[in-house]
């Protein structure tokens, strides 16, 4: 058993199949690398110099748990290749994978002209038929315009087909998630061309084959349930602070129902990452231009918005005022076990802070972020030394561990906000600190919880059978 892939060393034999990857992103990389560790071909793309020397050298540009390994193994075994060079990437190619970038645009909906730039180049160099199969998510509709945009760009004779296979991989887990998939979806409109592709993964994986717009469709309204999810998560955390109830009870109790399932009910700052917010604002606008407003979507969304600025409030009444307090901000990345600060809950609290007249200090064991008036430490403790405030905005595992006495030794102030739900509360309220968190720890409001039931109860008069003693 691989730690990483979470499989045998021995995959499943499968028909080996040549493959280029375009884009050596977060995606693509983990497509090529696990494509390969599967047996196939991979030829990869990548136009960007600079990362295309690095991988060249072995070096892997992203933080990926078990990705190095597999780049190391297959560029030796000569089944993982990378170039920029387009056409030898293409040649005697029946499956390519569009794995670029579609970072929303400014009113919300995707900037689908990387993709398209991506798809005529590869059809142009195509010298047989070809399958290009869309991994990045896209609006539903996008793999068939993509298809009209590149169909007249193929040399003669040659055909291009469009296929939607989306990715559902997680940063930080993408290895292990694409050995260990929940679904692999094919989205094709055409029988032999649904088989080529899902004949790249072994045939014990769940699969689910359908059409194009539906496979589209489905990673859109994964994540946008997945973002509902977190939003509904995080209002019942403030309502459990709010009435004295225990949330991790209370979203305990309504995960074990098999129906609703326990995962993604962690509240926290709100959810960031490069997906999550952008596929929950192309889902909206997809809905929106379809004549069917995602009501439901909406509310997660401004929900969302609000987290962070009701998370700033809540700092803030604990120190009385953030002008002049030194905070220390434990956390950058988006979630735990990545690099990426894209779209950081963590990042946007620390400019908030600022904003309100803060200075802050942070930590972050792998992230890095630069930001006018943010001082990065390279130690949690060195963070919160003389600070009068101590927030946990990602998190990391190593955080549980920091030292109750020790934290308050170096802090001057003695508020701790851990945003995210890593830390012991215990044992640092017992080293003196007033400890907040989400839905958990000390409460900023109360509601009358007694009040409206007793109304209730006194408007019934005296129930019948009850003696005045
Ligand atoms: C997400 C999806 O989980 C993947 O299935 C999908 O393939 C990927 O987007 C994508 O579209 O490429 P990712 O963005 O890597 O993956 O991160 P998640 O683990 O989903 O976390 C997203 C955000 O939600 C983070 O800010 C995280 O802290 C937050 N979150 C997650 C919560 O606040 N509570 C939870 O219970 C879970």
């Amino acid at each position: 058993m691989n730690f990483h892939t979470g499989r045998s060393q021995d995959p499943e034999k499968l028909e080996p199949t040549r493959i280029c990857v375009i884009g050596a992103g977060y995606v693509g990389l983990t497509a090529a690398a696990c494509f390969s560790e599967l047996g196939h071909e991979v030829r990869c793309v990548e136009v960007d110099a600079a990362r295309l020397a690095a991988l060249s050298r072995g070096e892997i540009p992203i933080y990926e748990p078990g990705l190095d390994e597999l780049v190391t193994r297959h560029a030796s075994t000569g089944r993982l290749s990378f170039t920029d060079d387009m056409a030898s990437a293409m040649d005697d190619v029946a499956v390519a994978m569009l794995c670029v970038g579609t970072p929303p645009r400014s009113d919300g909906e995707p900037d689908l002209r990387q993709l398209a730039r991506a798809a005529a180049t590869a059809a142009t160099a195509a010298t047989r038929d070809v399958a290009l199969v869309v991994k990045s998510t896209v609006p539903p509709g996008t793999c068939e315009a993509l298809e009209l945009f590149v169909g007249g760009q193929a040399r003669d004779g040659v055909r291009v087909r469009v296929v939607s296979n989306p990715e559902f991989l997680r940063e930080g887990r993408a290895v292990w998630d694409f050995f260990n998939p929940d679904r692999v979806v094919v989205g094709a409109d055409e029988t032999d061309l649904a088989r080529v592709v899902a004949g790249l993964y072994p045939p014990s994986w769940p699969l689910v084959e359908c059409s194009r717009r539906s496979a589209e469709l489905v990673k859109y309204a994964s994540n946008t349930f997945l973002a509902v999810k977190i939003s509904f998560a995080n209002e019942v955390a403030a309502l459990c602070e709010a009435l004295g109830a225990e949330t991790d009870k209370v979203l305990g109790g309504v995960g074990l129902d098999a129906r609703i399932g326990g995962a993604f009910l962690n509240p926290g700052p709100g959810f960031g990452g490069s997906c999550l917010p952008k596929d929950l604002s192309g889902f909206i606008a997809v809905a929106e231009s379809a004549g069917r407003p995602a009501e439901v979507a909406r509310a997660a969304q401004r929900a969302n918005d609000m987290a962070l600025a009701s998370l700033a409030g809540k700092i803030e009444s604990a120190l009385g005022t953030l002008e002049g307090r030194t905070i220390a901000v434990l956390g950058l990345a988006f979630k735990a076990g990545t690099d990426d600060t894209r779209f950081s809950p963590a990042v946007a609290l620390v400019r908030e802070l600022l904003l309100r007249g803060a200075h802050v200090r942070a930590h972050d064991p792998i992230a890095r972020v630069s930001e006018a008036g943010l001082s990065q430490v390279a130690d949690p403790y060195e963070a919160v030394h003389g600070a009068d405030a101590l927030v946990v905005a990602t998190g990391w595992a190593e955080y549980r561990d920091l030292e109750p006495a020790r934290l308050r030794h170096s802090m001057s102030g003695h508020v701790i906000m851990d945003a995210v739900g890593v830390l012991a509360m215990e044992p640092l309220r017992d080293a003196g600190f007033d400890v907040y968190g989400i839905g958990r720890g000390l409460a900023t409001s109360f509601a009358p919880v007694l009040w409206r039931p007793l109304e209730w109860m006194l408007d019934a008069g005296q129930p019948s059978g009850v003696q005045n003693p």
